[in-house]
C-alpha cells in the first residue's frame, strides 16, 4: 500500500525580504515590516514527506533515524541560526522568501533520500508561522 511518512524538524533563521534594484522606500512599501533593514527572525517548521510501498514484508518506508539525520546534515545545520540573506550559499542570489527556500529544501533532499530503495520524496513543507507555510512537490 503506498503510505506517506513526515518527519517535522525545527530551525531558527534571519533574513529580510528586498529587492536590490529598489530604494529602502519602494522596498518598505513592496515587503512592509520583512523589508527592515536590520534583519528579523522566525521559528520554521520544516515537514519532510516521504512516500513508498509498504506491507507485511516492508514495514517501514525509511528508518526515521536516517531520515533525521539527512534533514539534519543537508538542511538544518545550514539554515538553523543562520541569515538566509547573508549565510546560506543556496539562497545566495535569491530571495529569502519561504516558498523559494522551501523549493531549494526539495532540491536538496531529494536525491539522497530517494537513493534509499523504493523511497521518493513526496514533499516540503515550510512554516514560517502558525499560519502561513509554502509547500513544494518538486
Ligand atoms: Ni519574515
Amino acid at each position: 500500500m503506498l503510505t506517506f511518512l513526515t518527519r517535522r524538524e525545527r530551525f531558527n533563521a534571519a533574513h529580510r525580504m528586498y529587492r536590490q534594484d529598489l530604494t529602502e522606500e519602494e522596498n518598505l512599501k513592496m515587503f512592509g515590516k520583512c523589508a527592515n533593514p536590520n534583519y528579523h527572525g522566525h521559528n520554521y517548521d520544516l515537514f519532510v514527506t516521504v512516500k513508498g510501498e509498504v506491507n507485511p514484508e516492508r514495514p517501514y518506508i525509511i528508518d526515521l533515524k536516517e531520515l533525521k539525520v539527512i534533514i539534519n546534515d543537508l538542511v538544518i545545520e545550514k539554515l538553523d541560526h543562520k541569515n538566509l540573506n547573508l549565510d546560506v550559499d543556496f539562497m545566495a542570489d535569491k530571495m529569502a522568501s519561504t516558498e523559494l527556500l522551501c523549493v531549494e529544501i526539495f532540491k536538496l533532499l531529494q536525491g539522497p533520500l530517494e537513493a534509499y530503495e523504493g523511497v521518493f520524496l513526496h514533499s516540503v513543507r515550510l512554516a514560517e508561522t502558525e499560519n502561513n507555510s509554502a509547500e513544494c512537490f518538486g
